[in-house]
């Protein structure tokens, strides 16, 4: 009976997404036309001294090149990682490169860890908390060990959700970037409510929390600045569950037309430091270039822009009523962990 629950869970997360087939397909082909496209845009600049930036998974791909970019222009920046000797060697490069980078130590896979990181991180300001830290273990059914929903949810999502709120008792956190997918877009909402939510639930979780932190009213009284960011797809550690037989042909589309990690790392750093209106629906980046007739065409794969550029996430019909929902769900999944005192 698991057996075949597993299959049909896995079956169905697989032919959502090959529905999207022949978008791909086109997306791909103008990824390889990048080289006759207009020429970039310039990196942003903009002087980062004195800010404290705080970066979940920072020790590997999109966060790490983020931090180092972030670093470079002069923020103090905070490696929320839970692998002690990764983080040392990017602090390493971040000191070498005349940066400033703390190393502070949380394991998504443990609320007691995710508690101990808010308890440490508490107190002085927060410019920037990047909740970038993610897998894909391409197993729906593994759960989490401290609640009841899959780990990738688990990781990707809830455990950064209890990280911000636990943050929000004692912190001023001014602007929040949540790492979103373009796997949003094949997202089943209801997934999380059936606790069976996995890579793409969680990214348009993340994309929800963006836009709720920004509207103000929601998760709290309060409006915190917020952005969603899509990295574009990116050649990174996160693609370490391909299965072998896949691998070869995965290997091949990745050369000709994934972006590098400091390239998927433009998206957050310019979500983290670009100027934001007063107040609006959170803004969603995705790094490809865009023709103005669509501007959401080349969301999956596409020319590289140098930089971000706004585009369009798919959101529930009902996305207030669905957000206060998730903010429901997730306090229940993280019980005493979120409503014990710090
Ligand atoms: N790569 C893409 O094509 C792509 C596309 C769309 C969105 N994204 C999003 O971009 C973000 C960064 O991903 P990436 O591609 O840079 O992947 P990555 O190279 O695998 O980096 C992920 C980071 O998250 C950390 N992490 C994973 N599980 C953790 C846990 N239990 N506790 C603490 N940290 C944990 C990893 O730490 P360890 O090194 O210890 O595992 C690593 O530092 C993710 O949110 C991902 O969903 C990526």
């Amino acid at each position: 009976m698991l057996i075949i629950r597993h299959l049909v869970v896995i079956a169905g997360h697989w032919g959502r997404t090959a529905l999207m087939t022949p978008i791909l397909v086109a997306c791909a082909v103008a990824a390889m036309l990048e080289p006759w496209l207009p020429s970039p845009r310039a990196p942003l600049s903009t002087n980062l001294r004195g800010k404290r930036i705080v970066i979940t998974g920072a020790n590997a791909g999109v966060g790490k090149h983020a931090a180092l970019r972030l670093a470079k222009q002069g923020a103090e920046v905070v490696l929320a990682c839970r692998n002690p000797s990764k983080a040392e060697a990017v602090r390493a490069e971040i000191e070498a490169a005349s940066g400033t980078a703390a190393i502070l130590r949380v394991d998504l896979l443990s609320f007691e860890s995710v508690r101990a990181a808010a308890r440490a991180l508490g107190g002085s300001p927060i410019d920037v908390l990047l909740l970038n830290a993610g897998t894909n273990a391409n197993v729906p059914t593994l759960r989490h060990p401290d609640a009841d929903c899959s780990t990738v949810f688990g990781v990707n999502f809830l455990a950064q959700w209890l990280l911000l709120k636990l943050l929000a008792r004692t912190t001023v956190v001014r602007r929040v970037v949540c790492l979103g997918s373009v796997m949003h877009h094949v997202a089943d909402i209801q997934a999380v409510f059936e606790d069976r939510a996995d890579y793409s639930e969680s990214k348009l979780a993340m994309i929800l929390l963006a836009r709720d932190l920004d509207r103000g009213g929601g998760l709290f009284d309060d409006r915190i600045p917020a952005v969603a960011a899509n990295p574009g797809a990116v050649s990174t550690e996160i693609w370490r569950y391909t299965p072998a037989f896949a691998r070869p042909l995965f290997d091949l589309v990745a050369r000709s037309i994934f972006l590098t990690p400091d390239q998927g790392a433009a998206t957050s750093v310019h979500a983290a430091t670009c100027a934001l209106p007063p107040a609006t629906d959170a803004l969603y980046f995705a790094p490809y270039w865009q023709p103005s007739l669509f501007p959401s065409a080349f969301e999956w794969f596409g020319p590289f822009s140098g930089g971000a550029n706004i585009t369009y996430c798919r959101l529930p019909s009902n996305e207030r009523a669905i957000a206060s929902q998730l903010w429901r769900k997730c306090e229940s999944l993280c019980g005493s962990a979120l409503s014990d005192p710090l």
